[in-house]
């Protein structure tokens, strides 16, 4: 029987070098989306795919984060007081039960699929789901719970996958896999981390959403560096294949937003900015304004 999946790991130990100089101080996932920071998004959808054990990577200059998911119990006595209840429903949306949240260090950034490895002694004997909150990804229903279903279908390992344009391929691993079929789940022969253009085995990319098996931390056991001199998760992903396990790609339903480059953030702002009923009408008057401006000064 497959068992449910309860655990996800969330990544966040990276350096954010591309939001330099914000990020010598502030980190990546605290930066907000309207009014909501990125781990924000990460974590609700998590909560809606059933998940009840949140693991973060971090590092140095993280605390942030950790401070983030504490409670704020002044706050708290301040908005009572002033009967605010909505803005007290919505501070609660940041707490966690005592227990269900756990911090582990990676001291030196050596790659995404070492920082999964770390959390290896929490995960245990269990599938786990991986979550890059800097992927965020607006669906109708959360991406993480899609794949969660789908899951449920297929076992083993599925990578969340998405189309990309072949000049695209080297800033993503690629799987190699039948794109065209009907079906949301597409069964993976191998994995290619960030191929040349015109070198991708197919148009479709990992983006930040896994669900893997315990396997996987056995392979990044012996894991050596792969592209960029780092632990590539793709590389210990593939290797599952050729050990003869299930892998699929998972082409979910939704928009993702690279939040972790600028012009992908910026997007992701106007869009989740323009998708909240009390800022539309303003803000899409100051769109339409700006923009034949920006354009005629081209
Ligand atoms: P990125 O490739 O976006 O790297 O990592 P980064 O350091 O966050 O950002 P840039 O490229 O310097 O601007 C993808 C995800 O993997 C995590 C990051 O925190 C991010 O969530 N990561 C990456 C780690 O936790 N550890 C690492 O060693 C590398």
């Amino acid at each position: 029987m497959k068992r449910k999946v309860t655990k996800a790991v969330f990544p966040v130990a990276g350096l954010g070098t591309r939001f330099l100089p914000a990020t010598k101080s502030v980190p990546k996932e605290i930066m907000t989306l309207v009014d909501r920071p990125l781990i924000q998004y990460a974590i609700d959808e998590a909560r809606a795919a059933g998940i009840t054990e949140f693991i973060f990577v971090t590092s140095r200059g993280k605390s942030a984060l950790e401070d983030y998911f504490d409670n704020a119990p002044e706050l708290e006595a301040e908005l009572r007081r002033k009967n605010k209840t909505e803005l007290m429903d919505t501070l609660k949306t940041t707490y966690m039960d005592s227990g269900a949240i756990a911090y582990i260090r990676q001291h030196r950034p050596m790659g995404l699929g070492h920082a999964v490895w770390c959390a290896r002694r929490l995960i245990g004997n269990e599938p786990f789901a991986v979550i890059l909150p800097d992927d965020v990804i607006a669906a109708d229903k959360p991406c993480l719970a899609q794949m969660v279903e789908a899951y449920e279908e297929t076992g083993g390992c599925m990578v969340a996958a998405m189309r990309v344009p072949d000049e695209m391929t080297s800033s993503y691993g690629i799987l190699d896999a039948d794109s065209g079929t009907v079906d949301r789940k597409v069964q993976v022969r191998g994995m290619v981390e960030k191929p040349a253009s015109g070198e991708a085995p197919s148009d479709l990319a990992v983006i930040g959403r896994y669900i893997l098996t315990p396997d996987v931390m056995n392979t990044l056991d012996s894991a050596k560096a792969g592209a960029g001199g780092e632990v590539q998760l793709t590389d210990a992903i593939a290797e599952e294949i050729v050990n003869g396990r299930l892998v699929h790609g998972f082409r979910f339903e939704g928009e993702r937003f690279d939040c972790g480059s600028k012009a992908g953030f910026l997007q992701a702002t106007v869009s989740f900015a323009l998708a909240r009923p009390e800022l539309n009408e303003e803000f899409s008057r100051f769109l339409s304004d700006i923009v034949p401006v920006a354009r005629a000064a081209e």
